[in-house]
């Protein structure tokens, strides 16, 4: 969402803070990325905005969804998706899920141990099973290589086992990180499946479906590949990589709701400590931005103008931990204005917590 007259007069009305999320945009978005990838099925991952309204744009433009909780599951039925759009890529699964996914029919789950698949053997016997690998997660903002996933020559053994447990291999999922500004990410994780697709075949275990998982990003400070620059990196190496006939899937979350939406906030109070500035804000990191913890830095637009001036930014719990920004530059700034914290449609209200009694951020749809 691009920052407007309109949208500061839409937000003067609201109390803040306040997420202007724009249905449209979210629309779009999910047209403009199934355009740049041609044959690949979006499944959402809902954890990203769960939104019932960011849902049901999106069931409307076709996609499926990627869910890994009850809540999640139970938000998609009630929509009428029917449970085969939907898979589960978590691949340490709750039983609970298990068991709701199995009476709803869903029956696609990634997996990375041998502990899962007894799981699953168990609550959701007969499911079908993806296995995540680990991928250079190099140059993405957020890596996601660490919790999850398994080398390339773990994965025969981890089928055999899976279908000695009565499970049906299916495929195979990864993930290149979140908000990856590096597409040769995608090609060399698509190398990478493509070789272990021959290999597994050769000893029997025959693979239908790849999921390319998320990681498609977000215009915030940076530079970042469009969909359309992605979608030639991805649409090449599908073509010399994989085998024909696949199913092909992917997952995004960042991508389809961060530029639909605007966290507006309000300066509560200003400070001089020693030779920094400080600008308190009604949304911080507990009730909006967690991701800040983690180095994503969100464009800030003012109404002011004028020469400027050095802040550290954070928000309004007692915690220390509780700081987005520091050595960011804004015109000077007075208590009571709004900040407008643009494309964070993304990893905000889903993250956010009422912790010291500050909410989570009003939702307030347009478009
Ligand atoms: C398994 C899985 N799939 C998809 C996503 C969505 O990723 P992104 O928001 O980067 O598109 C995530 C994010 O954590 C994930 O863990």
């Amino acid at each position: 969402m691009d920052y407007s007259p309109e949208l500061v007069k839409r937000a003067a009305a609201l109390e803040t803070p306040v997420l202007i999320l724009d249905r449209r945009l979210v629309r779009q978005a999910a047209r403009a990325l199934l355009q740049a990838l041609p044959g690949i099925e979006l499944l959402y991952a809902v954890k990203a905005n769960p939104h019932p309204a960011v849902l049901r744009a999106l069931a409307q433009e076709g996609c499926g969804f990627e869910v890994s909780s009850v809540k999640e599951l139970e938000a998609v039925l009630a929509l009428g998706v029917p449970a085969q759009r939907l898979i589960s890529s978590n691949p340490i699964k709750p039983v609970d899920f298990l068991r709701r996914s199995r009476d709803a029919g869903l029956r696609t789950f990634a997996f990375d141990s041998r502990g899962e698949v007894d799981k699953l053997a168990q609550h959701a016997a007969g499911s079908r099973v993806y296995l995540r690998l680990v991928v250079d997660n190099t140059g993405s903002e957020w890596p996601l290589s660490k919790k999850y996933g398994v080398n390339a020559s773990e994965a025969l053994e981890l089928f055999t086992y899976a279908k000695g447990r009565g499970l049906e291999p299916y495929g195979l999922t990864f993930h290149v990180g979140s908000q990856c500004l590096n597409k040769d990410n995608w090609a060399n994780a698509l190398y990478l499946a493509g070789e272990l697709f021959t290999v597994l075949a050769r000893h029997g275990i025959g693979l239908s479906m790849l999921s390319l998982g998320g990681g498609m990003p977000v215009r915030h400070t940076k530079p970042v590949p469009s969909f359309a620059e992605i979608g030639e990196v991805v649409a090449r190496a599908v073509a010399e990589a994989l085998p024909p006939g696949l199913r092909l899937t992917m997952e995004p979350g960042r991508a389809l709701v961060g530029e639909a939406a605007t966290l507006v906030t309000t300066v509560i109070g200003k400070a001089a400590r020693g030779p920094e500035e400080w600008l308190y804000t009604d949304v911080g990191v507990f009730n909006g931005l967690m991701e800040t913890v983690g180095g994503l830095k969100y464009e800030l637009r003012t109404e002011r103008s004028g020469p400027p001036r050095t802040y550290t930014v954070a928000g309004p719990s007692c915690d220390s931990f509780d700081m987005m920004f520091q050595g960011i530059t804004l015109p000077e700034v007075e208590a009571g204005d709004r900040l407008y914290i643009m494309n964070a449609g993304a990893y905000t209200t889903a993250y956010a917590s009422s912790f010291n009694g500050f909410g989570p951020p009003r939702v307030h749809l347009i478009g």
